[in-house]
């Protein structure tokens, strides 16, 4: 077949870029300009090219920074990688705005990563419950050369726990494994202990005199890490008394408290309605994915783990809370982040380094924090908006940017753009029109 390829991953990027360029692009010398011209130098390419199989060029991203986050009385200019034109400006608004009335606070509630062994055992259950007793120290102790440096640097294996699932799966176990891993994400090292534990478990039921035949049957089925981390967790929150959010009330046209209350009925929708909760919690990842994306981390563990403790309920919610308490009020996220600041991505990547360097080289937990106080910046701007003045008015004024730059408008036509949008709706058929006609009175003029 003419557009498959065999050893795609053995040939040279060359080979590989002249190949997809010729297969799949009418124009593929044009195709092959655009791959080449977004390549780095030689020595920056490679590390860039370490990452992946068959990378061929460098898909960029923005790298901005939201300043003035004022996180548990320090201040940080956060790095954010994001292509949606609002997220910086918003998570920068809501930081400045919060700046001003105590910044934001947060707690660390736990660092606790988990990993599963899942196996088949065919004997009773009962039999392998007072057989984990001893299994426990030695599962442990096999993988000591794997955790001693861990342990060394304070973390390691926290507990091993035995859990039967043969109600719900025939001879279905699992060790459920909790770590800790200290300023790393942790992902190779616990499945480096997991896999020995896997083996291990083997070994022992093989080797392990007065068994009976039955009880000599076991079956690993996977070791892996769990990306549901629901004990990796943090809580951020701001506060301050409903008379210091006049202008939330201003913009929305309302009386103070009414303003305020508004924006707390939002956040309890998204409390009970799963289609605006996911929504909800998407302007909250729109802040928290940047932040892990721009240090290194893995957004997708991120992710699926912040979304399926929205779900710890069984109902899909809003990982945020806002109230009034006495006049007083509070807007709170709670939220699992498992992120490293030490290994992976985040030694390797220069502009991750560069990112964790521009925060002061936080610890993990200090991550967590800052990460945490994006999101709920985030969430905050997103509600405001919603419950004033609508989110299009700031969306569309940065989208008019997207739309000049895409159509190659001048200095002098995105001045003229943006005075002539203010208070209008935009479109990209509306500008390239605006355009159009700004550019044909210039002709007629010259
Ligand atoms: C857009 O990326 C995010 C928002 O839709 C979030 C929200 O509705 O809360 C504005």
């Amino acid at each position: 077949m003419e557009k498959t390829a065999k050893g795609f991953s053995k040939w040279s990027k060359a080979e590989k870029i002249e190949w997809v360029t010729r297969h799949f692009f009418s124009d593929p010398e044009r195709a092959k300009k655009i791959l080449t011209d977004w390549q780095r130098s030689e020595a920056e390419q490679k590390i860039l090219d370490g990452f992946t199989e068959n990378a061929i060029s460098n898909y960029t991203l923005p790298f901005s920074v939201a300043p003035n986050f004022l996180v548990n009385g320090k201040v940080y200019a956060v790095p954010m990688v994001t292509e949606e034109s609002s997220v910086v400006a918003a998570a920068s608004s809501a930081a400045r705005f919060w700046l001003e009335r105590g910044g934001f606070h947060t707690e660390v509630l736990g660092t606790v990563k988990l990993g599963q062994v899942h196996f088949r055992w065919y004997g009773r259950p009962e039999r392998l419950q007072a057989l984990f007793g001893c299994l426990k120290e030695r599962l442990r102790c096999c993988c000591e050369d794997i955790t001693a440096n861990m342990q060394r640097r304070g973390g390691g294996i926290r507990d091993i726990e035995l859990l039967n699932f043969t109600h719900l799966e025939p001879h279905y176990y699992q060790l459920l494994v909790s770590f800790e891993t200290c300023d790393s994400m942790g992902a190779n090292f616990i499945n480096s202990v997991l896999e020995r534990m896997g083996d291990h478990l083997e070994y022992v039921f093989e080797t392990e005199p007065g068994l009976a035949d039955d009880e000599r049957d076991v079956e690993v089925v996977m070791c892996i890490l769990s990306n549901f981390t629901p004990n990796c967790l943090v809580r951020a929150w701001v506060e301050c008394p409903v008379s210091e959010l006049e202008d939330l009330a201003q913009t929305a046209g309302l009386p103070g408290a009414a303003a305020v209350e508004r924006f707390c009925m939002a956040v309890r929708i998204a409390h009970l309605d799963p289609y605006r909760a996911v929504t909800h919690n998407k302007g909250i990842f729109n802040g928290i994915d940047a932040v892990v994306m721009a240090t290194g981390n893995d957004f997708r563990a991120v992710e699926a783990c912040g979304h399926a403790y929205a779900c710890r309920s069984s109902q899909y919610r809003s990982l945020s809370h806002a109230r009034i308490d006495n006049g007083h009020f509070c807007f709170e996220l709670k939220i699992p982040l498992a992120v490293g600041t030490v290994g992976g991505l985040t030694g390797l990547h220069p502009l991750a380094r560069l990112a964790l360097e521009m925060l002061g080289n936080p610890s993990a937990s200090e991550l967590m924090s800052i990460i945490a106080a994006v999101g709920l910046a985030q969430n905050f701007a997103a509600v405001r908006s919603l419950v004033t003045t609508g989110i299009q008015d700031g969306h569309m004024r940065m989208h008019l940017n997207n739309i000049l730059q895409h159509l190659g408008a001048s200095e002098a036509e995105g001045a003229a753009a943006r005075e002539h949008f203010k208070g209008r709706t935009v479109s990209f058929s509306q500008v390239r029109t605006f355009l159009e006609q700004r550019r044909a009175a210039v002709q007629s003029n010259v």
